[in-house]
C-alpha cells in the first residue's frame, strides 16, 4: 500500500527516527532537535524511508549552518583565554574576539567592516539599548564593536545548543545584560520587545527551510526597527547579481508592509534599516 502525503508527518515513530538518525552524527548533535524535527517535517513528501528524509535533512543543515563554519569551534578553550584577557586593557580581547569569529564565514567577513558597521547603521535608529539578534552565529561576539556596548541588552538566538552555551558565558564575562537561547527564529521568533532585531545574513538559509515563511517571521519581531542583511559574495565567492536580486527582493517586502527603509552597502554586506 502507498503512503499518503503527510503520513509520515502525522506519525510519530518515524520522524523521531529521522531526528534521532541525524542527531546522532557529530555534526548536528549540537542542533536543536525540534529544529531538526521542523526541517524532517519540511522535507518529507511521498513515500520517503526514513534514510531518506535524514540525508535531506543533514544535508538542509549543511546549507543553513554547518557551512559556515570554517573549523571545528573550540569553546571551551576560547572561553579560557578570553577570561584570562578580560581584565587587559591593550586591545587583546578584542583580537581574540576577532580571531574566534574567523571560525564563522560570516563574522570573518565582516571583520573588515566591523568598525564603521554598528557606527553606521545605530546612528541612524539611535538611542540603541536593547538587540535581539536572531539566528546570531557567533556575531554576539562583535558587542565589544558596538558604540557604549556597555549599557546593552543583548539577546541572541541560534539552534546550535553548544554555541549557545558558549555564547551564554561571553556574555556574562562581557558583563552587559542579557542571555543566549536555542530558538528556532524562522517558526518561533523571539516575542520579546527591543528598539532593534538583528537578522544578519541569514534570510537566505530561511529560503532553503521555507521561502513563503520569512516576510511572516519579520512581521512577528516584536521591535520597531529591523536590521536585515544579505551577504555580497555566495560562499563560493561568486557574486552573481546578488546586490540587484536581494534590493528588488527586500524593496517588495517593504513596500507590501509599507515599511520605511533605508539601504547601506558595505564592502561585504547589504543592509536594510528597517522602521515599522
Ligand atoms: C549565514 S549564518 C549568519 C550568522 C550571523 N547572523 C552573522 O551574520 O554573522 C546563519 C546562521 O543562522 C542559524 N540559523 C539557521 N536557521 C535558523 C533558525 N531557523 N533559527 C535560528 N537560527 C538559525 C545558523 O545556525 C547560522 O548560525
Amino acid at each position: 500500500m502507498k503512503l499518503g502525503k503527510n503520513r509520515m508527518a502525522n506519525d510519530e515513530a518515524p520522524l523521531d527516527k529521522v531526528v534521532e538518525e541525524v542527531s546522532r552524527g557529530s555534526k548536528y548533535k549540537g542542533v536543536d532537535k525540534g529544529a531538526i524535527r521542523r526541517i524532517a517535517e519540511k522535507e518529507f513528501s511521498g513515500n520517503m524511508k526514513v534514510k531518506e528524509v535524514t540525508k535531506a535533512v543533514k544535508s538542509k543543515l549543511h546549507q543553513i549552518g554547518g557551512a559556515f563554519f570554517t573549523g571545528r569551534p573550540k569553546y571551551s578553550s576560547w572561553l579560557q583565554e578570553l577570561r584570562k584577557l578580560k581584565e587587559s586593557d591593550d586591545g587583546r580581547f578584542r583580537r581574540t574576539c576577532a580571531g574566534i569569529m574567523r571560525f564563522h564565514s560570516s563574522t570573518k567577513e565582516r571583520l573588515e567592516i566591523l568598525d564603521r558597521f554598528y557606527a553606521d547603521i545605530f546612528s541612524e535608529i539611535s538611542p540603541v539599548d536593547s538587540v535581539l539578534d536572531l539566528a546570531c552565529g557567533l556575531n554576539p561576539l562583535s558587542i565589544p564593536w558596538i558604540p557604549q556596548f556597555e549599557r546593552l541588552e543583548y539577546c541572541a538566538y541560534d539552534i546550535y545548543v553548544d554555541l549557545v552555551d558558549f555564547l551564554n558565558a561571553f556574555i556574562e564575562l562581557l558583563g552587559v545584560k542579557g542571555h543566549a537561547e536555542v530558538r528556532d527564529v524562522l517558526f518561533n521568533p523571539p516575542r520579546r520587545r527591543a528598539d532593534v532585531a538583528l537578522i544578519l545574513k541569514t534570510i537566505p538559509c530561511f529560503d532553503q527551510i521555507d521561502r513563503t515563511a520569512v516576510q511572516t517571521m519579520l512581521q512577528r519581531i516584536n521591535t520597531d526597527n529591523l536590521v536585515v542583511s544579505f551577504p555580497v559574495k555566495s560562499l563560493g565567492g561568486i557574486e552573481k547579481m546578488m546586490i540587484k536580486n536581494y534590493t528588488e527582493r527586500f524593496e517588495k517586502i517593504a513596500c507590501e508592509e509599507d515599511w520605511k527603509i533605508k539601504k547601506m552597502l558595505f564592502k561585504t554586506e547589504l543592509a536594510f534599516i528597517v522602521s515599522k
